[in-house]
């Protein structure tokens, strides 16, 4: 399975998404085989590193996020990727308005897979406070979690 994450500029929200999931997946899902990847629907930032807020508040979980590097969404991306997860509905909209009709079902929304959040989109931390990148963890390490069940049912199924 091939999971891309994606977010505004991909130095915030999407890869604090990719590295959650990969390091939680290769500790408790490895049978899963997951490939992760994250990009950013904007170009503002491309080929940078996650903004250091991100890395610090990633650093204090637990997560290295040193490696990723922000690239934007490329129209490969809708064929290679089973399923194609937005940090919040603008970024959902961008995506259904570039992807071909017949990838608009692997397009999802990421917080569907933490119900008991009750939010859809993860806030932007990148205007705001140090609070929000504690935020985004927290909605990412839940949603990881609903994913990640998400997909072991999937695996069941096929
Ligand atoms: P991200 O956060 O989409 O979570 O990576 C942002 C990063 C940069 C900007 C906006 C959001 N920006 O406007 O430069």
């Amino acid at each position: 399975m091939k999971i891309l994450f994606v977010c505004l500029g991909n130095i915030c929200r999407s890869p604090t998404a990719e590295v959650v999931l990969r390091t939680i997946a290769a500790r408790e899902a490895p049978e899963l085989d997951l490939e992760v990847d994250s990009a950013g629907t904007a170009a503002y930032h491309v080929g940078e590193p996650p903004d250091p807020r991100t890395r610090e508040a990633g650093a204090r979980r637990g997560y290295d996020l040193a490696a990723p590097r922000a690239r934007i969404v490329e129209p490969a991306d809708f064929e290679r990727f089973d399923l194609i997860l937005a940090m919040d509905r603008e970024i959902h909209r961008v995506l259904q308005r570039r992807a071909p009709r017949a990838a608009h079902p692997r397009l999802r929304l990421f917080l569907e897979f933490a119900a008991e959040a009750g939010l859809e989109d993860v806030p932007d931390p990148y205007y705001g406070g140090p609070n929000g990148f504690e935020e985004v963890l927290d909605l990412v390490e839940a949603a990881t979690r609903g994913l990640l069940e998400h997909l072991r049912e999937r695996c069941r199924a096929a």
